[in-house]
């Protein structure tokens, strides 16, 4: 039996696949997640607006600067209407990602310079190597293990252990 045609208006999940480069698979995901929705048809098949491909696009994008698809769901849902994001929403959000993206490369030149004075020596001193013990963070606790108050994340210490 020939599968049914797609009104103009809406999509198979093979053509936003294809169309967006995005695999079949991650737009089911996408879906799970809510950052897209789909009918179904009676035979219980997908069928996606064609505004889904924007929609896919903003992921893309969003997520090839580093955005978690939570920070991504949220910003769609603070537009109005559930509507998929325009030019000047994409102009306004990556605006505000650029700073994001700004903080973590300067992380990652530090990381890097870091890294830099450990190629080659292998010390792991808690004294002396920047990567092995942060800013000696630890130091200022005293002695004794300190290891679970930290915050790995961000390398910085609890609030609550600052004294
Ligand atoms: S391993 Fe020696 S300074 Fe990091």
């Amino acid at each position: 039996m020939k599968p049914p045609t797609p009104t103009s208006a809406e999509l198979t999940p093979g053509q936003v696949a294809q169309r967006s480069g995005v695999a079949v698979s991650a737009l089911h995901f996408y879906e799970r997640q809510g950052l897209i929705n789909s009918r179904r048809t009676s035979g219980n098949q997908r069928r996606y607006k064609r505004e889904t491909l924007r929609r896919v696009a903003f992921i893309r994008a969003s997520q090839r600067v580093g955005i978690p698809l939570a920070e991504i769901k949220r910003a769609m849902d603070t537009l109005p209407d559930g509507r998929t994001p325009r030019r000047d929403d994409w102009e306004q959000l990556s605006l505000g990602w650029r700073a994001d993206l700004d903080r973590r490369i300067e992380q990652l030149v530090r990381l890097r310079d870091e890294l830099t004075t450990c190629i080659g020596c292998g010390c792991l001193s808690l004294d002396t190597c920047a990567l092995s013990n942060p800013k000696d963070e630890l130091g200022k606790l005293g002695p004794g293990a300190h290891g679970l108050d930290v915050d790995e994340a961000s390398y910085t210490l609890k609030e609550s252990d600052r004294g």
